[in-house]
């Protein structure tokens, strides 16, 4: 088997409070191939947001952080400044849950899309404009051009969170962390983003680490699902959404308003470039 493209082994994150220490993470060891995609999924609170911060090594200073985070191979802990605004910027691209918390809103959707081409590898404007517009169509936006003039306020959080998903997609990256993309949209808009993410992550063949709370919705759009609870995995794996044999995951599973529900009984969305309209995937 190839080397996996991210590795967490035994990775513990301890917070130092005064007169003793919490262990938030405790062991989490998982894999994602190039290509693959594994759903994290847990409760809230379980770990699963500083999991992600752990991988790009954003978890605030009071933590200490033990274990082994390698991506293709090379420990991420162990990077030097340089080397960790370049896996930062290039290799991993990061979508969170409030689209609208992570741009400037101050700067114009165009500055924001094409400012890390043109600053960090030197792409020309023009250039770093003509491929944010290509890619602003290829995630369903209608007249590009037109809203790279626009700021953040006159888009709605659907379409701003299209932007993101473009500008990650622009920086060319191996992974995508997707900490909860489209919770706080509106219902019709979730079902679009994610059907959009999913479709541009398989066409690229990126890797995906998916952080939900929602279980069909992760078994659907992934090949394997971890379950977080109190800081660990508990279970991992592509048997667990039909086949969990921990007891928590099978709670989890149990806690859902549709247990009767199978997820291939479940329409994947995708979308039509061509029309601009969500069409069923056929059932497989
Ligand atoms: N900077 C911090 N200092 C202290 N505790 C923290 C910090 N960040 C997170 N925690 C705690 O760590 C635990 C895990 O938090 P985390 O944000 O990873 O949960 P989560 O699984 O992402 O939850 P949610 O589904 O609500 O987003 C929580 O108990 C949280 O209060
Ligand atoms: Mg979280």
């Amino acid at each position: 088997m190839t080397e996996p493209l991210l590795m967490l082994d035994d990775v513990r994150a301890t917070l130092r409070l005064r007169g003793g220490h919490q262990t938030l993470l405790d062991g989490v060891s998982f894999e994602i191939h190039a290509g693959e995609a594994l759903g994290l999924v847990g409760e809230s609170g379980s770990g699963k947001s500083l999991t992600t911060r752990a991988i790009t090594r954003m978890l605030d200073p009071a933590f200490r952080v033990s274990g082994e985070i390698a991506f293709d191979g090379t420990s991420v802990l162990a990077m030097n400044q340089a080397a960790l605004r370049r896996y930062r910027s290039t290799d991993v691209g990061m979508i969170f849950q409030d689209p609208r918390a992570h741009v400037n809103p101050v700067h114009r959707v165009g500055d924001f899309l094409t400012e890390a081409l043109v600053r960090e590898r030197g792409v020309d404007r023009r250039e770093a404009e003509r491929r944010a517009v290509v890619l602003l169509d290829e995630v369903g936006v209608r007249n590009p051009e037109q809203r790279l003039r626009q700021y953040p306020h006159e888009l709605s959080g659907g379409l701003l969170q299209r932007v993101m998903i473009a500008s990650v997609l622009l920086a060319e990256p191996k992974l995508i962390l997707a900490d909860e993309p489209t919770t706080a949209l509106d219902v019709t808009a979730q079902s679009d983003v994610m059907a959009i993410l999913d479709e541009q992550r398989r066409a690229r063949g990126l890797a995906l680490l998916f952080i939900t709370h929602d279980l069909e919705l992760a078994a659907a759009c992934c090949d394997r699902l971890a379950v977080m609870y109190a800081g660990e995995i508990v279970e991992q794996g592509a048997h667990v959404y039909h086949a969990p044999t921990h007891p928590y995951t099978v709670e989890l599973l149990g806690a859902r308003p549709s247990i009767d529900q199978r997820v291939d009984r479940l329409p994947v969305l995708r979308y039509d470039r061509e029309t601009h309209e969500l069409l069923k995937a056929e059932a497989s």
